[in-house]
Parts: structure tokens; sequence; C-alpha cells
């Protein structure tokens, strides 16, 4: 039986030219990058070039830095940590407040339900029932302490889009000196994006969103942005993330983008047509099922649905027994359903949240791959309608 992947959006397998980066800087890059000496100048080469490439990816032109650090999740917390650290530390411990929306990743999330121990103030913003972000109640929820605004660039659980360069400009015209960081894990890499278009303080990505390693991820801070390093220890990373670089995921980042940007324009087309073919083959074979999140301003690849009488879990189950990988938002723990978090912020009755699954297709999905998954998801739909648990 074939496996099909459809969970891009949870990772992405390796790229074959990204993997063949990686064992080339494996096997011949070994020295540490700070060491002075011939093995670590040529690390440091290697570590340089990666980062002016990705400053040129993300059209950063000579207005920023990247620092690379273990996943998205630490480009995040270094992002809104750090800056809330150096917010207090230049403003004699000020209590700061910091905004983000009722849907981002639980890496934000959490984030700033750490900085709520350490006395910080915070805001989350709701969204309307096709996932579109309140602007009015971001625009209102400003106050004279808010020194932070962090709002992702598009959902990993609906793939919804949100209007990032509307939200910074009308963030930035309530109050220019408030710092605005987006997660976006699940678009670098797989949109177009230009900080020329969109001028963020602080951005956050992920390697293994884009088809390069697991465990690397970078930080865009933009000149002038003042943060905080959220690790100890040695001057990598211009003091702000201690830790000898690694040196391969740093590699696989600059060639993930690499690879995304030479076929940029075929891969956007036709992830769009596959996105739109599986949508429309999954509504015409299945009677009783909704679409989550935003019906057009999503990303092609993610298609997260609802199906009437269904568990999540038990069709997942049934799904990977005939080879498909999907995910479900909400997460059976210990006997509990803990229902998802952004599914719940749409406004959606339980029933909804607990039957939706989220299916995400990427580089490597083929046509037929497609057409055995509608199959397989028809198949099991219709046996657990049968067999009402
Ligand atoms: C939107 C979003 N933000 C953050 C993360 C965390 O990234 P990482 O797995 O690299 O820590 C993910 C990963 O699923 C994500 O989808």
């Amino acid at each position: 039986m074939p496996r099909i992947y459809l969970d891009y959006n949870a990772t992405t397998p390796l790229d074959p030219v990204v993997l063949e980066e990686v064992i080339n800087a494996l096997k011949n890059f070994q020295g540490n990058p700070s060491s002075v000496y011939e093995e670590g100048r040529a690390a440091r080469i290697l570590i340089e070039d990666s980062r002016d490439f990705v400053k040129s990816f993300l059209d950063a032109g000579g207005e920023g830095e990247i620092v690379f650090t273990s996943s998205g999740s630490e480009s995040i917390n270094l992002a809104i940590i750090g800056a809330v650290y150096a917010h207090k530390r230049l403003n004699k411990n000020k209590t700061p407040h910091i905004i983000t929306s009722q849907v981002e990743h639980h890496a934000v999330l959490n984030t700033f339900k750490f900085l709520e121990t350490q006395g910080v103030e915070t805001s989350y913003i709701g969204i309307n029932e096709f996932g579109e972000l309140i602007i009015n109640d971001l625009i209102s929820s400003i106050k004279e302490n808010t020194i932070l605004v962090s709002v992702m660039g598009a959902n990993n659980e609906t793939g919804t889009i949100f209007p990032l360069k509307q939200i910074l400009k009308a963030v930035k015209n309530a109050k220019d000196n408030i710092l605005f960081h987006s997660d976006l894990v699940q678009i670098i890499g797989k949109s177009g994006f230009s900080l020329k278009d969109i001028p963020l303080d602080l951005c956050s990505f992920s390697g293994h969103k884009f088809y390069a390693l697991k465990g690397c991820g970078a930080l865009y801070i933009k000149k002038g942005v003042k943060i905080d390093p959220v690790i100890y220890g040695g001057h990598q990373e211009r003091g702000l993330r201690a830790g000898t670089e690694n040196t391969a995921g740093i590699v696989s980042i600059a060639k993930g983008l690499g690879v995304f940007k030479n076929g940029m324009d075929d891969e956007l087309k036709r992830i769009s047509v596959f996105g739109g073919i599986f949508l429309d083959k999954l509504f015409s074979a299945i009677e009783g099922i909704k679409l989550n999140g935003h019906p057009v301003n999503r990303l092609k690849n993610t298609v997260n649905v609802s199906f009437d009488g269904v568990k999540a879990e038990s069709l997942l189950f049934n799904l990977d027994l005939y080879g498909i990988s999907a995910s479900a938002g909400s997460a059976c723990n210990a006997g509990a359903i803990s229902l998802s978090h952004v599914l719940k912020a749409h406004g959606y009755d339980i029933k909804r949240i607990e039957s939706a699954i989220r299916f995400s297709i990427g580089r490597f999905t083929t046509m037929d791959d497609i057409d055995y998954a509608i199959s397989a998801i028809k198949k099991g739909v219709l046996k657990l309608r049968a067999n009402p648990v």
C-alpha cells in the first residue's frame, strides 16, 4: 500500500538538493565556526554566505540582521521575550503591554503566557467566523504602554492568510513606536514574501516547513530594533543567541529557500491548482462536509474540513491504515479531547471542531496521490458514519 503524505504544514520532507548540501556541510565543514584556523574559517564562510542569501531572499536590503536559531519556536521566543526584556532594561522596568491574536501557534501563545508570569500585560485579539482578524479590536486595544504586536502571516491549522501589510500599517498609524513581529513559519519558503513590501520589525521562520532540516530556524531583526538574548553563553550570532552554530542546519535554510526561489512561480501555480482540485474533489465525493477557515484568503495547499457525524481521531486512525497521513487540530490527551483553540476562536460548534481534519499538500504531492486520498477519505467517512460510536 502506498503512503500518501498530506501533512506538509506539520513538516516537509527534505528536498534532495537540500540533502546534498547538508551532506556536504556535514562531511566537509566540521570546524567550529568560531575557531580562527582554516576549518573554523571555512565553516564561518558557509554560515555568512547563507546569512547573506537569506537576507537577500527576504529583500532585507542593508536594513536588518538574521539570527539563526534552533527552531521557529526559539526564534519566536527570542523576538517576543527579547523585545520585552530589552524594553524593561531600557525603561526602568516599566510594565509593557503586548498584543497578539487568539489563533497564533502555541509558540507565540505560550510565550505570552510565560511573560504574564513576569508581570507583562497581554491582549489576545479575536477573529470572525471566516478567520479574519478583527483589526478594529486590535487597534482599540493599543495602550500607552503597548510595545509589541505579534500577528502571524498564515494560520498553520486553517491556512487562513492575515493581511499583514494592512495590519502593520494600521498598528504603526496608531502608534509608530510599537514593534511588529510576525510568525511567518507557514509563509516563508512556501509563499512569496518581501520585507520591502511588508517592512516588519521582526519575523520568525523555520527550516522544516520548506524542505530543509528540522531543528533550525531564523529571526529577522530590522536595523535599530533592540532585543536582548534569551540564551546566555558565548558571543555567537552577534551576542543574541549563544551556542555553537548548526552549520548544516543553517546551510539547509539557505538552500531550502534557494530551491523554492528557483521554482517558485511553477510551484505556487501547481500547488494552487492541486489544492483547488483536492478541495473540489473532496466536496463532490462526500456530502456533509464544511471548509474551515477563510474560503479564499487561504494558503492553497491547506484544506481544513469538518465531516458531519465523524470523530477526527477515528478518521485519522482509519486513514493511517489506508496509508494516508494528515492531522487533527483537536487532540485527545489522556482520554480528554483538547479542542483546537484556532477552530474555537472561529465560534464553531463542538461537533464541527471535533470532526475537523487538516490536509496539507506540498512539492511532492501528485495527482495520483490526490485521487487515492479522496477515495480513501470517502471510504473512511462512510464506514464511520455507518458505525457511529
Ligand atoms: C505557525 C507556526 N509557528 C511556529 C511553529 C513552530 O516551529 P518549529 O517547529 O520550528 O519550532 C510552527 C510549527 O508547526 C507553525 O506552524
